[in-house]
């Protein structure tokens, strides 16, 4: 492994991937973006002229702009981080999530196929497996836990891991697929949970809180999935699928109030709002599979994440405005279009 094809990775986690990579290892990398609301390139200003890096823009669901990426730039990897990522989106349409995410998903895998390239890592998430119990915290999510789809994104995102399934199975290719609990950190787009709510507080709005805020969810510090992502890359049997996790449950409500208070203020800006559908109540990820086999484990524990995003949301507050206000999406056009080929 040496050239890889970062999909998505102007995106929250291609982008802390990127850096993470561009640090922690020799790879060259290749970020191919479509650049849709979620992709900004100013998450990369720090590392754009960084010799190791290349942005090219284009759409997973277009195998000719594959392709061109993948013979230009002798690409023998591709981790897929690409999707349509927001559940509450896929409620309002799943078109696009399915577009992306099954699609351009078999665009690549046909990709990896035809070009016979030498690995192929996908990207998913824990919420393939569905909804878990409240009251028996015992059950966790293990690698074989039945899928069991509840939103449109998360359907989308099994039907690309059973068509990654299939792909290793029938033609024998070397699939990877890693399932991450949710994520923070910094660069994470301010409609997800965590920097939604830090830059509600900051403009000193209301927090909306979806339903009871009950809902329970397994946070994991953006740069241990980047570190889990390369051990199973490294290390990971083809074939096999890895799940990701920080065994840290949290009922949405309490890390709204950790937030409140990390930022000094009180839990009257908390307004609670009609639950979303299908709301997945639990989600806990088992991830002894990764940790036993591969050795790995996060770094960071979470009253030290929610610290440094915290911190990194009040250090840059001109980048989520911009993201709020639309405006990042000037970046590429003055930035990129002319000096790119
Ligand atoms: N955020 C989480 O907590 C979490 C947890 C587990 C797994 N995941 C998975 O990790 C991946 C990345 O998530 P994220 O939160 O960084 O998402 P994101 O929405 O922040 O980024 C997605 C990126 O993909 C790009 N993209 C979308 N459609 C494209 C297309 N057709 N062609 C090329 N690029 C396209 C976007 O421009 C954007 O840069 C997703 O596959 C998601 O399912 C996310």
């Amino acid at each position: 492994m040496k050239n890889i094809l970062v999909t998505g990775g102007a995106g929250f986690i291609g982008s802390n991937f990127i850096k993470y990579a561009l640090q922690n290892t020799g790879f060259n990398l290749v970020n191919f973006d479509k650049l849709t609301y979620a992709g900004n390139l100013e998450n990369l200003t720090d590392i754009e002229f960084n010799d190791r890096y290349k942005f090219v823009k284009g759409d997973i669901c277009e195998k000719d702009e594959v392709e061109k990426a993948v013979h230009e730039n002798e690409i023998d990897t591709i981790i897929n981080f690409a999707a349509e990522s927001h559940v509450d989106r896929s409620i309002l349409g799943a078109k696009e999530f399915i577009n992306t995410n099954v699609m351009g998903t078999h665009v690549l895998l046909e990709v990896l196929k035809d070009h016979k390239l030498e690995k192929y890592l996908q990207v998913s998430t824990d919420e393939v497996y569905g909804s878990l119990p409240e009251d028996k915290k015992e059950i966790l999510f293990t690698e074989s836990t039945p899928i069991t789809t509840n939103s449109p994104y998360s359907a989308s995102k099994a039907s690309a891991d059973l068509l990654c399934n299939a792909f290793h199975h029938t033609f024998g290719l070397p699939i990877l697929i890693t399932r991450c609990s949710n994520n923070y950190g910094p660069y994470q787009f301010p409609e997800k949970l965590i920097p939604l709510m830090i830059a509600k507080t900051l403009n000193g709005e209301k927090l909306p809180v979806y339903g009871d805020g009950k809902n329970v969810r397994d946070w994991l510090y953006v740069e241990d999935h980047c570190s889990a992502i390369i051990k199973v890359l490294s290390d990971g049997r083809s074939g096999e699928v890895y799940n990701i996790g920080g065994n840290n449950e949290w009922y949405n409500i309490d890390i709204v109030k950790l937030i409140l208070k990390k930022l000094g203020k009180t839990d009257d800006m908390i307004q609670y709002v009609k639950d979303r559908p299908g709301h997945d109540r639990r989600y806990a990820i088992d991830s002894s599979k990764i940790a036993d086999e591969l050795g790995w484990k996060p770094a960071y524990d979470f009253e030290t994440g929610i610290t440094l995003t915290v911190e990194w949301y009040l250090k840059n507050e001109e980048w989520w405005k911009k993201v709020m206000s639309g405006e990042y999406q000037k970046y590429y056009s003055e930035n990129y279009r002319d000096k790119i080929s």
